[in-house]
């Protein structure tokens, strides 16, 4: 993939999961450097591979992201992976889990696309890529504040898209389904590995896709939302009282 050959790339959430599997295939793309940053050094696999450099940092943390962009200022593509999901409906969840969920999920990302900005638009042609969630689309009753957070992110991509596209950075949502990471541990449904999103989610990039959902079931739940919003709202309540 041309789009990613010697390009400089930043991804948050980078030791496990989606992250770990975007990394892992994007060096099999040529690309110059990619900045992996983690929250707990023990987490963060090796990548046996020179052109990664592990570099620690919180999404939520401002101080964290303001040494993390001293070393990183030749940064020409960020990957917003990082996230969060706390369990419950609207009415009985806690608290205290969706506010993290917000913190993270969407203020975190916030944070991020703030600090890099003005480093995208000096390394311009630049991107931001979002990865947020089906759920954005039509909320999930059992997983509402994830669902919230992710809605919000959503609307805050589309927002940024707008701002960012006069100054050359192309902004992208992925809103992937179900996919087989910690995030759905204890889950039976039957998902796709990361490994195989992960090039997926390259593969739209490549072909200047903006909204990209990279697997099966997030792509019939898509499908139906745009035959009418109300038959994806249908398949969630149907989950939520299964
Ligand atoms: N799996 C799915 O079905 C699915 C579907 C739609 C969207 N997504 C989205 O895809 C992204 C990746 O999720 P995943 O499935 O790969 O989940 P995962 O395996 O649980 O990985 C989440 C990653 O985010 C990191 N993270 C969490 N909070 C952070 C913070 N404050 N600062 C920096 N890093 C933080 C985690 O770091 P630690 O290891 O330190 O916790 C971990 O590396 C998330 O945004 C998720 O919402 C996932």
């Amino acid at each position: 993939m041309q789009i990613f050959k010697d390009r400089v790339i930043l991804i948050t959430g980078a030791n496990r999961g989606i992250g770990r599997s975007l990394v892992k295939t994007l060096l099999e793309h040529d690309v110059k450097k990619i900045y992996a940053t983690y929250r707990d050094l023990k987490q963060m696999p090796s990548f046996n591979d020179d052109r990664v450099v592990p570099l620690p940092l919180d999404i939520t943390n401002s101080s964290d992201i303001a040494k993390t962009i001293i070393d990183t200022s030749d940064t020409e593509i960020l990957i917003n992976n990082a996230g969060v999901l706390s369990s419950g409906t609207i009415l009985e969840g806690d608290l205290n889990g969706m506010n993290y969920d917000m913190q993270v999920n969407y203020f975190g990302t916030i944070n991020m696309m703030r600090a890099y900005s003005p480093i995208l638009v000096k390394n311009r042609p630049a991107r931001i890529i979002n990865i947020v969630s089906i759920a954005a689309y039509s909320p999930l009753p059992t997983i509402a504040g994830y669902a919230a957070s992710k809605a919000a992110l959503f609307s805050a991509t589309q927002s940024v898209r707008i701002e960012l596209a006069k100054k050359g950075i192309t902004v992208h949502a992925v809103n992937p389904g179900a996919i087989g990471t910690d995030m759905n541990k204890g889950s039976d449904w039957v998902m796709p590995t990361p490994d195989s999103v992960a090039i997926r989610i390259l593969q739209q990039i490549a072909l200047e896709n903006l909204d990209i959902i990279p697997d099966e079931i997030g792509q019939n739940m898509y499908n139906a939302w745009k035959e009418d919003p109300s038959k994806l709202a249908k398949i969630f309540s149907d989950i939520y009282h299964m």
